[in-house]
C-alpha cells in the first residue's frame, strides 16, 4: 500500500510517500519520495524553536511540499492511507499537519491515521537507506527481544520490545533530554542552534578525556537518565576555569572549548551506552535499536556499535537522514499502526507518551 506521511511536530515540515508491504513479522518499506523543509535558519537567531514561527512556516511549507509530491508523478488517487503526527511535540505546530491531513483526506476520500512521533523514531531502523529500494531488516524475529534507545531533543527513553508491537518502557530522563543538553551546552559554548551537530563537529578537535565531567545516574540500578546536572557541570567548569569565549588567545581558547565539547559529549555517551547495554544484557536482548536526532551522532553510534559487538548483540539504526525528523518514519509508523489496528485520536497531544 502507498502511504503519505506528514510531520510537523517541531521545526521540520516533512512529507513523504512510502510503499509498504508485509505483515507485522516482516514489514517492508520502499521510499518513493521524501521532502523535508528545515526551519533551522529561521529559529537560529532565537537560539531555539519559536512555536508560533514554526506554525507559520509549516502552514507555508505544507502545500509546497505536497505539490512537489504531486509533481513527482504519483497520483493522489493511488494513495491508500494518510498518516500524520499527532504528538508529542509543539501543539500549534502539530495542529498545522493534522488540519492539512484532514483536508487532504476529505478532498481525496482517503483514510487518515494519527501517528506517534516517538513510534516513528522507534520504527526508523526498518527504513531503507535510499529512495526506491525496498528494505526489510533481515529476519525480524531473530532481533527480538530488543532494547531501544530513543534520543531526541525532547526525549531520552529506553524500551524493551518483545516484538514490533509489544514493548514496555524501562526508563527515561528525569529532567532534560540528551538532545536538549547538547543544545544547552552548545549555547554555553556560544555555538549556533541546533547545538548537537555543532558539539559533534567541535568534539572532533578536542580531547574527550580532558575534563572529567560527571556521568549522572550511571551506576544507579534503574534505567532512568538525568542530563541537567551534566549541563550545569559544564557551566560551572567554564565559570571556574575562566575560559572566555572571545579571548584574544584564540588558539588556546579554541582548543579548550573543543576539549570541553568533547568531554561533555563523552560523558553523555558513556551514560547512554552503559545503561542501554546493562538493559540489553539483563533482558537478553538480541538487538539494540538506536533512533532520534541524537542518533546521528557518529561517536554515539560508534560507541554503541562497539559495545554491542563485544556482546554479540545486533546494532540497528537508520541511516542518519532518517534519524532527524522526517515524514518517511511517520508513514512507516502509520503502516505499523494500520497492521496492529492502533488508532490515535486526530488531535494534537503535546505530551503523547510511548
Ligand atoms: O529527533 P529530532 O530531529 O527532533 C526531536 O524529535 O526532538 O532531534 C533533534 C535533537 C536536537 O536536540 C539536536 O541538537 C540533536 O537532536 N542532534 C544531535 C546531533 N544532530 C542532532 N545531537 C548530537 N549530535 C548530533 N550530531
Ligand atoms: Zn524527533
Amino acid at each position: 500500500m502507498i502511504i503519505l506521511g506528514i510531520e510537523t511536530s517541531c521545526d521540520e515540515t516533512a512529507i513523504a510517500l512510502v510503499e509498504a508491504s508485509g505483515g507485522l513479522m516482516a514489514p517492508k518499506f520502499k521510499i518513493l519520495k521524501s521532502f523535508v523543509a528545515s526551519q533551522i535558519k529561521i529559529h537560529r537567531p532565537f537560539g531555539g524553536v519559536v512555536p508560533n514561527l514554526a506554525k507559520r512556516e509549516h502552514i507555508k511549507n505544507l502545500p509546497i511540499l505536497f505539490k512537489k509530491c504531486q509533481m513527482s508523478g504519483i497520483k493522489c488517487q493511488n494513495i491508500d492511507l494518510i498518516a500524520v503526527t499527532v504528538g508529542p511535540g509543539l501543539e500549534p505546530a502539530l495542529w498545522t499537519g493534522i488540519t492539512f491531513a484532514k483536508e487532504l483526506a476529505k478532498q481525496y476520500k482517503k483514510p487518515l491515521l494519527g501517528v506517534s512521533h516517538l513510534e516513528g523514531h522507534l520504527y526508523s531502523f526498518l527504513l531503507p537507506k535510499k529512495t526506491n529500494i525496498k528494505c526489510q531488516v533481515s529476519s525480524i524475529k531473530k532481533n527480538f527481544p530488543a532494547v531501544a534507545l530513543i534520543v531526541s531533543g525532547g526525549h531520552t527513553i529506553l524500551l524493551l520490545l518483545k516484538d514490533l508491537k509489544t514493548w514496555k518502557k524501562l526508563g527515561e530522563t528525569r529532567d532534560d533530554a540528551v538532545g536538549e543538553a547538547f543544545d544547552k551546552v552548545a549555547r554555553l559554548l556560544k555555538l549556533p542552534y541546533p547545538g548537537g551537530p555543532e558539539i559533534e563537529k567541535l568534539s572532533k578537535k578536542g580531547n574527550p578525556a580532558a575534563v572529567n565531567f560527571p556521568r549522572p545516574m550511571i551506576y544507579e540500578k534503574n534505567y532512568d537518565f538525568s542530563f541537567s546536572g551534566l549541563k550545569t557541570s559544564v557551566l560551572y567548569y567554564l565559570r571556574d576555569t575562566n575560559i572566555r569565549m572571545h579571548s584574544n588567545d584564540t588558539n588556546n581558547t579554541n582548543k579548550n572549548i573543543a576539549d570541553v565539547a568533547a568531554s561533555f559529549q563523552q560523558a553523555a555517551i558513556d551514560v547512554l551506552v552503559k545503561k542501554t547495554m546493562r538493559a540489553a544484557k539483563e533482558f537478553k536482548a538480541k538487538s539494540v535499536l538506536l533512533s532520534g536526532g541524537v542518533a546521528t551522532n557518529q561517536a554515539l553510534r560508534k560507541n554503541l556499535e562497539k559495545a554491542t559487538r563485544a556482546e554479540e548483540i545486533n546494532f540497528l539504526a537508520a541511516d542518519k537522514k532518517h534519524n532527524t525528523d522526517n515524514a518517511v518514519m511517520i508513514a512507516a509508523a502509520g503502516y505499523m499502526d494500520f497492521l496492529r489496528k492502533k488508532k490515535y485520536p486526530l488531535k494534537a497531544d503535546g505530551n503523547l507518551g510511548i
